[in-house]
């Protein structure tokens, strides 16, 4: 080994947070109330913790407001289980949803701004699929910050982090867990900015990295979602779960895929075909554009895959259009002025007298590393790893099941990031162990392999083939030979990369060497997606199977999978949680194995 990979010091916390976005702040900011004074490291591997994904999410936050007249939890429990295609657990969605108000309040309280109406209620708004009285009509349960409620949600957290003296690592790479006897110890990690290499000891080390959108050429995720802790906890020999639940947002601006809000369909706006048809009245005859995203989406594709998409010249690509002309000025500057302004930004047209161009982009990983309700990481169905944890899109305690439900994210990473925050604080009276004598070994190993490599490779190009492939190959519809045809690329890929040689070789602020390291991370979780989606031999939720287009009862169970070996997998099965069912209380039959029509 060269003699520049060493560790040049070890750190001691309370809690390392790897991941300083929403999910993880959260945890730090229940934590700090709880035990003031705990060391808290977190580590973002972005320049700020208010460039983390979370700052991008535009729609709301489902909670029922306990005052509300119609909604019922019961009714949002349903709907995340009719959303889920009867894959997420129930005991997590009853958690989850019982928790939401609390943490409205706690949010409003430490100063996040909610829209209000004129009688200074807070505003709500509807989401696709979120239903009052089991699917009778559209329940307002989303609230929200106008249609940055991302950003003011980072706004909070970030504040509370501070104001409890959290540390900040930015531009730091998670590159290996430090695990013994099933107990997470820490992790190695390496500083961009200095080129080197630390181990944290920690009581508790919380995984909330946010998710591998990266995966897809076409994606509203940001730059720095490239599964890093999904690859790390790969190697680490652990499992991830239901990674072939990918969820395509049915509307990303065309071309780059940004982000246009579901909002913009619960503020009126109507999806058209070529010939204007509002062509959902087909699919969702009762919700129609606010039918759950993932039919929503394939009812796009199916509209352009039948030739009534419209071709856009700039990026040859063909979308559909959404329509938001006949909608007030008060919506267009009130709702939705971030969106509007990204169609002016980046589309150069003006949704207020011109229809504007969209089609499906890669959004949210329903899977991802396993925990329980706790956010517990788990090892199989039974056992856990202690002292590891994870919440927010990096984790899975499925919440989602296969089809998350629009701003059922931020409430899964509030929630589940206060969850994990209550049972750090329960471990912290335990002493911290010794880090293993080979930490970093592995870490050192990898990122020599990257510097002493020399054969001639463009590691972008193999990089951007494999975002294309991915999308035309595990998109919103798949197939057995397209997913064998993902396998196989995604392998020659992998050796294609292996020795690829770096222009710059320094280990300080090469972004070279960074990209080098995303790209096996990239490539591990795609090639567990693709296997995956080939294993799961039906359609439910996200994964749609055009050779298997039925939900089958043979795979009611979550895919764990674990991959110690490139493309070498091992599957395994975790049953789902079916406890408000099994429990027979008012309304259970809605919880057993329903039919999915809207
Ligand atoms: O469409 C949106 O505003 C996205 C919301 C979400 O993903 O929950």
């Amino acid at each position: 080994m060269q003699k520049k990979f060493k560790l040049s010091s070890t750190i001691q916390c309370d809690v390392l947070i790897i991941g300083a976005g929403g999910a993880g702040l959260r945890c730090a900011a229940h934590i700090l109330e709880k035990r003031p004074g705990t060391h808290i490291i977190a580590v973002t591997k972005v320049s700020h913790p208010q460039k983390s994904h979370t700052s991008t999410a535009q729609g709301g936050l489902a909670a029922v407001d306990p005052k509300d007249a119609v909604d019922r939890p019961i009714y949002h429990m349903f709907d995340t289980w009719k959303g889920s295609d009867c894959m997420a657990d129930q005991d997590v969605v009853q958690k989850i949803v019982d928790a939401a108000w609390e943490e409205i309040v706690w949010l409003e309280n430490r100063g996040m701004h909610f829209t209000r109406d004129e009688e200074g209620r807070l505003s709500k708004r509807t989401f696709g699929g979120h239903t009052v009285r089991f699917g009778e009509a559209s329940a307002f349960r989303a609230v929200f910050e106008a249609d940055r409620t991302g950003k003011g949600i980072m706004d909070n957290v970030w504040g509370e982090a501070l104001k409890g003296g959290v540390a900040f690592l930015d531009q730091t790479l998670l590159t290996e867990l430090l695990i013994r006897n099933d107990r997470c110890v820490g992790a190695v990690l390496f500083m961009e900015k200095t080129g080197e290499f630390v181990a944290v000891s920690a009581k508790a080390t919380v995984l909330a990295t946010g998710g591998c959108g990266q995966v897809f050429r076409v994606t509203t995720n940001c730059r720095q979602n490239t599964g890093d802790a999904h690859a790390v906890a790969l190697q680490a020999g652990l499992p991830l779960i239901d990674m072939e639940a990918v969820q395509f947002h049915p509307t990303g601006i065309v071309g780059p895929g940004i982000l246009a809000s579901e909002t913009l369909r619960s503020v009126g706006g109507i999806l058209r075909n070529k010939e204007l048809d509002p062509f959902m009245a087909r699919y969702a005859p009762k919700m129609k554009e606010l039918a759950p995203r993932d039919l929503v989406a394939r009812a796009i594709e199916t509209e352009i895959r039948e030739g009534r998409g419209i071709l856009n010249p700039d990026h040859n690509i063909e979308h559909i259009w959404i329509d938001l002309r006949h909608l007030s000025d008060y919506v267009h500057e009130v709702q939705i002025p971030e969106v509007s302004g990204f169609f002016k930004q980046f589309m150069n047209l003006d949704p207020r007298t011109q229809l504007c161009p969209v089609r499906p982009s890669n959004h949210y990983q329903m899977g991802g590393i396993p925990t329980n309700a706790f956010g517990e990481v788990q090892r199989s169905p039974d056992t856990v790893i202690f002292g590891l944890y994870a919440a927010g899109e990096c984790g899975c305690s499925s919440f989602h099941g296969f089809n998350r439900l629009g701003t059922n994210s931020i409430l899964e990473l509030i929630t589940m990031g206060r969850f994990v925050g209550e049972r750090v604080v329960l471990s912290m009276d335990e002493a911290a162990e010794g880090l293993p004598a080979d930490a970093g070994d592995k870490t050192f190993s990898r990122f020599a392999g990257y510097l002493e490599n020399k054969k001639e490779e463009n590691i972008d190009q193999i990089r951007e083939d494999m975002r294309r492939m991915m999308t035309e190959n595990v998109g919103v519809f798949r197939a057995e030979e397209g997913l064998n045809t993902a396998i196989h690329a995604l392998t020659v890929s992998a050796e294609r990369v292996r020795g690829a040689a770096l222009r710059c070789r320094s280990l300080q602020m090469n972004q070279e060497l960074v990209q080098r390291w995303e790209i096996d991370n990239l490539l591990s979780v795609s090639m567990v997606i693709a296997q995956g989606a080939l294993r799961r031999r039906e359609s439910r939720g996200g994964h749609a199977r055009v050779d298997f287009p039925q939900r089958r009862d043979e795979f009611n169970a979550h895919t764990l999978a674990c991959m110690t070996e490139f493309g070498k997998i091992q599957f395994a099965s975790r049953p789902v949680d079916m406890s408000i069912f099994e429990a027979k209380g008012d309304n259970y039959e809605k919880f057993g194995l329903i039919e999915r029509k809207y």
